[in-house]
């Protein structure tokens, strides 16, 4: 019998919804979905003994149900030898950090994280990656994580997080990309991997390449999803990449990647002006209602920026007797823009900070001299005018990947914090 008529007979049996059923099986609805409208043909292994166990199969119903999805009908235990790889009542590691409440505007791009990831549970030969890219504070860390989130019961051997960035700062030189921090950086991570794979300490080898041999092996079955924040580059990324087709790579690129296969790219952007409103909305409140001309504005000052909009709604919960119109006062004038939309170390002026940190000189020569122009767009020819570095062009388009500027019709654009940012150095 076809996988998706049994599940969608034994389900209505049970007297459960697909909802009710996810809920209990611990799989996604979707995947619910999926298999009951025939779009996937049959569960994995441990979905089919997930959702056996949700709809209390057993005898010959259970037999049937995974004859079915084309498996064997064993349960778990008697097919594991203990301490195998695959024995799943070790903790699989669940590494993600708490998902941010609510991600506004950010639908499109879910849609297509989720469409990517069913790609490659189809491939069968090698792991995918996802990289994100974008400016500084636009929610590629937060949208990392929450597409982890969504889509971690489709990887129940584990979800593996690492901040590859901090992990590469603290090896050491922070800028020197795949170089030796960046190295060190990996090593760090992938060890870390590997005892949260149950690796022995001792088992951990020395060098950056064995670990990562390792680190291959051990993962080469299982179904894991890896996200990793602050990716310097496709050197730092392959040591740190499973190579099993049931693994899932996200990765926040800190420029966008080449030469990786295969490879979904998804650039994050500014949010739309109704996005912006409706995230102050929802954080505000009552303030939000009760002054709408001055959210207008709020939401004009932070340009779109998800970082922005936290810190000023932050500020506003912090001062709860204020007017919203008091914070949009203060936002007006540029030059302390920056300095109110920063909280503790949090702030938009670090977070650009620590992508300008890492330039070139040249770059960041081209980056001063193009703030210094009249107004925030401009051309290749304007900042030559002004400037002794080499080539300005490819500065610029340096610029463009780390996400410090933006192309905008024949020219590039500063985003209008990252230019106040930028005219203040
Ligand atoms: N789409 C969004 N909706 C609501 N809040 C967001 C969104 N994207 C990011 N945030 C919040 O904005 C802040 C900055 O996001 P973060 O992911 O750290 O940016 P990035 O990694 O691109 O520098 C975080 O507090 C995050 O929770
Ligand atoms: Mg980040």
């Amino acid at each position: 019998m076809v996988f998706g008529t049994f599940l969608r007979g034994a389900r209505l049996r049970a007297d459960l919804t697909q909802e009710g059923l996810a809920d209990q099986a611990g799989v996604s609805v979707r995947t619910i979905r999926d298999l009951e409208r025939r779009r996937v043909r049959a569960p994995h292994r441990h979905t089919a003994e997930s959702l056996a166990e949700a709809l209390g199969l057993s005898g010959p119903d259970r037999t049937r149900f995974f004859a079915a999805a084309g498996q064997d009908s064993e349960p778990p235990a008697a097919r594991r030898r203990p301490g195998s790889r695959r024995d799943r009542s070790r903790m699989a590691p669940a590494q993600l950090p708490a998902a941010t409440a609510e991600l506004f505007g950010r639908d499109p791009a879910m849609d297509l994280v989720r469409r990517y990831a069913a790609v490659a549970r189809g491939r069968r030969r090698t792991a995918t990656t996802i990289s994100l890219h974008g400016p500084p504070g636009v929610g590629k860390t937060a949208f990392a994580i929450a597409a982890g989130t969504e889509l971690r019961s489709d990887y129940p051997d584990g979800q593996l997080f690492a901040d590859v960035g901090r992990e590469e700062a603290g090896a050491g030189r922070g800028e020197a990309g795949a170089g030796r921090g960046g190295e060190a950086g990996a090593a760090a991570v992938v060890a870390s991997f590997l005892r949260a794979l149950g690796v022995a300490e001792s088992g951990i080898p020395a060098s950056l390449a064995d670990r990562s041999a390792l680190f291959r092996t051990v993962s080469d079955r299982l179904h894991l999803l890896i996200v990793l924040d602050e990716v310097a580059d496709e050197d730092q990324l392959r040591p740190l990449m499973p190579a099993g087709s049931r693994c899932l790579v996200v990765v926040v690129a800190r420029r966008p990647f080449a030469g990786l296969d295969p490879h979904e790219r998804i650039a994050l952007e500014t949010l739309s002006e109704a996005d912006s409103g409706e995230m102050l909305g929802s954080i505000l409140g009552a303030r939000a209602e009760a002054e709408p001309a001055a959210v207008r504005e709020l939401v004009a000052l932070c340009a779109g920026l998800p970082l922005a909009l936290r810190l000023a709604a932050d500020r506003l919960s912090m001062r709860p007797h204020w007017r919203v119109d008091r914070l949009v006062e203060y936002l007006r004038d540029e030059e302390s823009r920056l300095h109110e939309l920063q909280v503790g170390d949090l702030g938009v002026g670090p977070s650009i900070e620590a992508v300008h940190r890492r330039l070139d000189p040249a770059d960041a020569e081209v980056f001063r001299v193009a703030a210094q122009l009249p107004g925030p767009e401009f051309t290749v020819g304007d900042v030559r005018r002004g400037c002794s570095a080499a080539n300005v062009r490819r500065s610029i388009e340096t610029l463009v990947d780390v996400g410090l500027l933006e192309p905008a019709g024949r020219g590039y654009r500063f985003h209008a914090l990252t230019r106040i940012f930028a005219r203040s150095l």
